[in-house]
């Protein structure tokens, strides 16, 4: 393809603004994007670098939002969304004990300008942020594009009404918490008795809190989601993102929501018009189908989901020298390499590349997610073609470091 400016032009670039340079990417995009030259050069890949489900979009999905197309609903929206789909969101919220008015849902084209949306409207320049760490990359991206300053915290270390790890990190500036469970990448989750305490906490240090809850219906072993906003004393401090994209298999859609505190909704609803406008209507028809529809879907994707998360984690585990926790819920497996890496000195976005460069594996370095990531990959199970190839493969990488812990036996084998 010609280029309009030719290499080596004089013409020279605008300069762009400085706040552009605090933004990270998301890493799963990169990643993704390098497999995918592999692949076009011949080479097999296995992708557990993207959480995508290989879920068809249920069909009375699909044909709500056909048939609205075929019924010309292609302009502009109501830039909040249109009342129907505000309406079953509330509906649906209520089920979950989160008190929203339709007034107080913004749908967004994706749960992603949920979350920009979310923290561009809560944080001012100098507020600290908590942020799971490991955690998704967009959340202190965003932060700092706002002026804030990322504070980490381990999600992990939440649990059953122990906070300590969120009270030692609250200074006198901190403004926002941010939660996300089940979480990505660990699939940490909050029970009610912590949300009792995040709510003491938040109420003490009058905190708002981002509640990323897209992960909420796709949980194992009938594990409870709650969600803070449905704490009385959380609801008017928490703004709640959702989405489509991962229970109903609509990534591509691009459909999300917030569900926000009354006096922030208008305002937030101007930010939303300065930046997108409105979703399409015939999206947003899809999503109402999604959500008054039959659930069977969700439930069949659960339950497939639970087969590939044992086949994963018991095969991870199983590797000498690797250790992996099953997750409560989403779909990533967040093993931990540390053992096998450090005495072959070699960093795991060292060894994330090898696999994928050398064995044909994408998956994405823990320190992706944040500094506690190290020494972990996060493998999603999203998709299930090529689980089992990359889980040999992914042992043969660990054999040929030939470090101790990678030679030794496991418990298993020593026993037969
Ligand atoms: C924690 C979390 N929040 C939000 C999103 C974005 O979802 P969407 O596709 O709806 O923008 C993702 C996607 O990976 C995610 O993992």
């Amino acid at each position: 393809m010609s280029r309009l400016i030719p290499r080596g032009s004089s013409t020279r670039a605008p300069r762009h603004a400085a706040r552009l340079d605090v933004l990270n990417g998301e890493g799963a995009f990169d990643v993704l994007a390098r497999a995918t030259e592999l692949e076009a050069l011949g080479r097999d890949v296995v992708h557990l670098e993207i959480g995508e489900p290989d879920f068809a979009t249920p069909p009375h999905v699909v044909e709500a939002g056909v048939r609205a197309l075929r019924d010309r609903e292609t302009r502009y929206s109501p830039p909040a969304g249109i009342p129907a789909l505000r309406e079953a969101i509330a509906v649906t919220a209520a089920e979950r004990g989160i008190r929203a008015d339709p007034a107080d849902v913004l749908v967004t084209p994706g749960a992603k300008p949920a979350v920009f949306y979310a923290i561009l409207s809560l944080v001012e320049p100098g507020d600290e942020v908590l942020i799971p760490d490991p955690g998704f990359p967009i959340y202190p991206s965003a932060v700092r594009f706002a002026g804030g300053i990322p504070v980490p915290y381990a999600p992990d270390a939440l649990g059953r009404g122990d906070v300590g790890t969120l009270v030692a990190t609250v200074t006198p500036r901190t403004r926002v918490l941010i939660l996300n469970a089940p979480g990505n990448p660990t699939g940490a989750s909050l029970d009610t008795a912590t949300i009792e305490a995040i709510a003491t906490l938040a109420e003490r240090h009058d905190l708002a809190i981002v509640s990323d809850e897209i992960y909420a219906r796709l949980t194992y072993d009938g594990h409870p989601a709650p969600s803070p906003a449905a704490h009385p004393l959380l609801r008017p401090r928490t703004i709640v993102v959702d989405g489509f994209s991962k229970a109903y298999a609509m990534t591509g859609w691009r459909l999300g929501f917030a569900i926000l505190p009354p006096p922030l909704a208008e305002r937030v609803v101007t930010l939303a018009v300065n930046g997108h406008s409105c979703t399409p209507v015939f999206v947003q028809r899809a999503g109402i189908a999604a959500l008054t529809g039959p659930q069977r879907c969700v439930a069949d994707t659960v339950a497939e989901l639970t087969r590939r998360r044992e086949i994963v984690t018991a095969g991870l585990d199983a590797i000498p020298g690797v250790r992996c926790a099953p997750p409560a819920g989403a779909f990533y497996a967040f093993p931990d390499f540390t053992s096998v890496l450090a005495p072959a000195n070699l960093s795991i976005a060292t060894f994330a590349s090898q696999l994928l460069e050398g064995c044909g594996v994408a998956t994405l370095p823990g320190t992706t997610f944040g500094a506690a990531g190290d020494g972990h990959l996060r493998l999603s199970f999203a998709a299930a073609a090529g689980l089992r190839t990359a889980l040999d493969r992914i042992r043969a990488a660990v054999a040929a470091l030939g470090t101790p812990s990678a030679t030794r036996p496991t418990p298993q084998e020593t026993l037969t």
